[in-house]
């Protein structure tokens, strides 16, 4: 793998599989050019979501976001390109849906729903460093 090539995690969460957006998702970052190498459907456990949020332990919304994102099946995938990292998160927007902006998957496919935590259909990794842990939480073999 080139030294520039970044790979990233990226979840779509329950409420995006229930929905039925795990292919939107997919459409928009396979238009926007990277590629995925990597596709699964699970549901997550406590334990992987543990391990996954541990930066958030201790705060107010842990409990809920634990509780919502073990409520189902979850599309993980690694995606691959430069700089996609950034770039995934770019496509996702803003964490508040309310406040994300259209033409971002959540400004343009999510809401506030009034919950104890946000359901904003995804998830990507934040920085190389998240990226390796993440990918080594939901895709160990690779
Ligand atoms: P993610 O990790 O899922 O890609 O989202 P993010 O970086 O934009 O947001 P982060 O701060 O890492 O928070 C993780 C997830 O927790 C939920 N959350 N709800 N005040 C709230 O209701 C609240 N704050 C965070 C969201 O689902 C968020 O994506
Ligand atoms: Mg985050």
């Amino acid at each position: 793998m080139s030294e520039s090539i970044e790979r990233s995690l990226v979840l779509v969460k329950p409420d995006g599989y229930r929905r039925g957006l795990s292919g939107e998702v997919l459409r928009r970052i396979e238009a926007k050019g990277y590629v995925p190498i990597a596709l699964a459907v699970t549901t997550p456990t406590r334990e992987q979501l543990a391990a996954h949020y541990a930066e958030h332990e201790g705060k107010p919304f842990y409990e809920p976001l634990v509780e919502f994102m073990s409520s189902g099946p979850v599309t993980a995938m690694v995606i691959e390109g430069q700089r996609c990292i950034e770039g995934f998160r770019s496509l996702a927007g803003a964490t508040e849906p309310t406040g994300a902006l259209p033409g971002t998957i959540r400004g343009d496919l999510g809401r506030d729903w009034g919950l104890k935590v946000q359901q904003n259909i995804v998830h990507g990794s934040d920085s190389p460093e998240s990226s390796a842990r993440e990918i080594g939480i939901w895709f160990p073999e690779l």
